[in-house]
């Protein structure tokens, strides 16, 4: 056997440990888990959907999610060919890597951002080629002046995990306007749902100018689907054809499908989520202000927050006391902590055992 000198050198994507399994290692019968920005709220309108899938199981789901791409399609206004469905839409991102990019070409990635794009990348021994934050935003200009003759891909995660900064739609047209139009740029718009209408890129009307534009949303988010693993690129017809030569024939399973359906009927529910967190969100924003800790405001479900001290150690304090949240010094942000925005009991959960932390950091 003969292990890829690529993949030798590479390590796998370590997710947040399950509930489950965490209350059973520390013992603990109550943990808060603020660490992989999914919702804290149980979609009960899509139980009856799954049910009704139950009696199915034996048989493959809809390789082209027919329902669901029609319903889509019409909510988003595009035709139904520009739609590709993925097992969550990291799925998107392996496709496009597979569709688009070779050994000899490379990738533009903000740094650091959404691991996923690097890793898959250099998994499939593609180039990556990084662009350091500026100031918790991209620096669209030098993320233009990097791309080569190579590059293949950019990649943009709009609003970014984990800075949850994002692009305004004049700066993303702008930027559209520096990227020849045979490299294609990657909107990943796993956010969606939580970001400000007013100036954020209307990313599907700008597909509609160009031909270069992946844009990917998900159900793992504000939906609150993240378990089932749904996502889905719109796309061109040109591009959507390509990533269906690659796409696993049955990669979205038929539970996902069925409640994805219900949740797109379903406004009501997402209006009250994101009402809800941003409400959440103005609270803590008014702890770390009354803290003197520094974060970042944030157009998503998740803060960053410059602790500017060992996160390590914070972490492993709040792991025992059942809270967890994001540490990011192996992203290569030291002193830097992320917290995903819960219900008012866990924020408050955290909060608690933040403030007893800094209190013994600050006073012994
Ligand atoms: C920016 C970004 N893109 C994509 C994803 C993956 O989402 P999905 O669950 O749809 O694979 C995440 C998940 O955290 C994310 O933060």
């Amino acid at each position: 056997m003969v292990i890829r000198n690529n993949l030798e050198r590479l390590k796998a994507y370590k997710p947040g440990k399950p509930i489950e399994e965490l209350k059973r290692e520390l013992g603990l019968d109550k943990i808060y888990k603020l660490a992989s920005n999914e919702s804290p709220f149980y979609p009960s309108h899509i139980k009856k959907a799954i049910i009704s899938e139950l009696s199915s199981v034996n048989r493959y789901p809809q390789g082209d999610c027919f329902y669901l791409r029609k319903l889509l399609a019409s909510k988003l206004k595009v035709k139904r060919e520009q739609l590709v469905f993925g097992n969550g839409s990291d799925d998107i991102i392996i496709m496009a890597i597979r569709a688009f990019t070779g050994t000899s070409s490379n990738i533009v990635v903000a740094s650091p951002t959404f691991l996923i794009y690097e890793l898959q990348a250099r998994a499939s021994g593609v180039n990556v080629k990084r662009v350091p934050f500026n100031n918790y935003r991209y620096n669209l200009k030098a993320m233009a002046k990097s791309i080569d003759k190579k590059t293949a891909i950019v990649f943009i995660a709009n609003p970014d995990n984990p800075h949850g900064t994002y692009i305004h739609h004049n700066e993303l047209v702008h930027f559209l306007s520096l990227i020849p139009g045979d490299i294609l740029v990657f909107l990943d718009e796993a956010y969606y749902e939580f970001a400000p209408r007013r100036d954020f890129p209307q990313s599907i009307k700008l597909l509609k100018e160009r031909g270069n534009i992946i844009i990917t949303r998900t159900f793992s988010k504000a939906y609150a689907l993240a378990g089932l693993r749904i996502g889905y690129a719109i796309t061109t017809s040109l591009i959507s054809e390509t990533l269906n030569k690659v796409r696993e024939p049955f990669n979205v399973n038929r539970f996902a499908q069925a409640a994805a359906i219900a949740a797109v009927k379903d406004n009501k529910f997402i209006r009250k989520c994101v009402s809800y967190i941003n409400k959440e969100k103005k609270f803590l924003y008014r702890i770390f202000t009354r803290l003197d800790v520094e974060y970042v405001e944030s157009a998503t479900n998740f803060i960053l927050v410059n602790f500017k001290s060992d996160t390590r150690e914070l972490c492993r304090y709040l792991l025992k006391r059942g809270v967890i949240i994001r540490d990011l010094s192996s992203w290569g942000l030291n002193g830097f902590f992320r917290v995903t925005v819960g219900l008012h009991k866990e924020n408050a959960a955290f909060v608690d055992n933040f403030k007893s932390y800094l209190k013994i950091q600050r006073h012994g």
